[in-house]
């Protein structure tokens, strides 16, 4: 019995054969790239952006944009090699399990519940927020109360009301995770709606915008360096070159969800040609997209008002209070937004279902994750499994609390996606690759750098939280799953 046991090449690609069976090869590189924004533009975009530009960088949000992507495309890179060599669920756990050996993949399954279920519950969250948008400034109606719709850990800035549970956000986590027991497919015309909804929303943003931004709210662009205290009592690096790590550690979020984009290898036309299209082609749509979206925002309103007022409503509350005349398009992103985060949390919660399904599977986590509904064919036990975990942090954590917590997870993931390739390349020299990163061993090291870089921009509660998440995943795996791996135990 090994804790570093690698799970064969040649099962690994026999599983992949197998799960290959009624697949057709049907995307093409459009379609990928519409897959890809689908699931990137979110939360990330409408609510982070205006938090790093208040908490760390001010205007410069935008450079912290650039350093985000220039992370995600070497990662990207990395992840076409895995995804177009070993197309087969599961993902960077997959992967692992492949190189570095069941205890580094349990490591990493544990790993992307932060980003998974944990972005799931940051989106909800920021749902909740929109919702309240909604009945308010759109329906015109009272709100749902904010102890009802917050946190135990807030407390109303000016009304001094405590939060005690969110349950709008409960609830599309709930309706969600039915959706997908139900084996509901998101399909591509509804995903294509839903990413032009998007994307105009964003488009418009930037035009008319454009012309309401007071240069006085751009001056200076990068702010001098110093500290800032949220109202949690928690300091982050504010202006000037710390400034702007953070903030790529804080928007690196609104690209999450673009290695959703791996996990269709298996349906891809000519994956050595599209999957790199589609992944680096929707990562290259959404940096524009989000560099001039931040520039506009940061233009229209003052740092000041992003700490004050709005929160994670923040773009309605811009365009509310400075866009005169355009408050149809402040309650059009209202809507818009509900919508397309909506799409983004069911991503993610299947993402996580997958991963849940193949740890399953592979006894690191109870089998019943991988029993299939009789009727409905999907992992529903797993399914049920995330909505409690997503939604007790959905329920009764902060919005900014969570979103950290993904970012830091995602980011780890993704370097170890990165050293998978390098050993990849060394073990298994003649395996065949559809699609091979370009500059080996520069890109994958590059990548891991520009991650671990944004990890230390998140600061230290953050490496403390996911050091505390990691060390429950480790025990967890040497009470059970390295008793009931099916790799470990042949004969079981
Ligand atoms: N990138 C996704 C979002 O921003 C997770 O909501």
């Amino acid at each position: 019995m090994s804790i570093w046991k690698r799970k064969p090449l040649a099962q690994l690609l026999a599983e992949a054969a197998d799960s290959e069976k009624g697949l057709k090869r049907t995307l093409t590189a459009w379609s990928l790239i519409a897959l890809g924004i689908g699931a990137i533009i979110g939360a990330g975009l409408f609510v982070r952006t205006a938090m790093a530009a208040s908490q760390n960088a001010g205007p410069s949000v935008t450079i912290a944009f650039i350093v985000a992507a220039i992370g995600c495309a070497l990662a990207g890179l990395c992840y076409a090699e895995l995804s177009s060599s070993i197309p087969i669920s599961g993902s960077a756990y997959t992967y692992t399990y492949a190189t570095m050996g069941e205890f580094l993949a349990w490591i990493i399954g544990w790993d992307l519940i932060l980003e998974y279920a944990v972005g799931a519950a940051t989106v909800g969250i920021a749902w909740s927020e929109y919702l309240n948008n909604l009945l308010i400034n759109v329906l015109h109606v009272s709100p749902i109360p904010y102890s009802l719709s917050h946190s135990p850990f807030q407390t109303d800035a000016i009304t001094g009301e405590h939060g005690m549970i969110n349950i709008p956000a409960l609830f599309i986590v709930g309706i969600i995770s039915l959706l997908l027991i139900k084996g509901i497919q998101e399909s591509a015309f509804v995903n294509g709606i839903i990413v032009v909804v998007k994307v105009v929303i964003v488009v418009l943003i930037i035009i008319v915008g454009w012309n309401f931004i007071n240069p006085a709210n751009h001056t200076p662009y990068i702010p001098a360096s110093s500290i800032f205290t949220d109202e949690h009592g928690i300091d982050h690096k504010f202006g000037g070159f710390w400034g702007i790590i953070g903030a790529a550690g804080t928007v690196f979020f609104a690209f999450i969800g673009f290695d959703a984009v791996s996990t269709a290898a298996q349906e891809t036309i000519n994956p050595k040609r599209n999957m790199p299209i589609g992944i680096l082609g929707s990562l290259a749509v959404c940096t524009v997209l989000y560099i001039l979206f931040a520039h506009v925002l940061t233009g229209v309103a003052t740092v000041e008002d992003f700490r004050t007022g709005g929160k994670e409503a923040s773009v309605s509350f811009a365009i509310t209070k400075y866009m005169i005349g355009y408050s149809w398009l402040g309650q059009l992103v209202t809507i818009a937004i509900l919508a397309g985060f909506s799409s983004v949390i069911l991503v993610m919660l299947l993402g996580q279902s997958r991963v849940f399904y193949a740890m399953g599977k592979d006894g690191l986590l109870p089998k019943a994750f991988s029993d299939l509904h009789s009727k409905y064919k999907t992992p529903y036990k797993a399914n049920i499994a995330i909505l409690i975990i997503v939604g007790l942090f959905a329920a009764f954590i902060p919005g900014d609390i969570v979103g950290d917590m993904t970012s830091i997870g995602t980011l780890f993931a993704f370097s170890l996606v990165c050293v998978s390739v390098i050993i990849l390349r060394k073990k298994e020299p003649d395996m065949v690759r559809e699609f091979k990163t370009p500059f080996v061993p520069l890109v994958p090291i590059l990548g891991v750098i520009t991650c671990v870089l944004m990890m230390a921009g998140l600061g230290w509660t953050n490496w403390l939280r996911l050091f505390a998440w990691m060390a429950i995943g480790v025990i967890i795996y040497f009470a059970y799953g390295k008793k009931n791996s099916v790799l470990n135990n042949p004969k079981e």
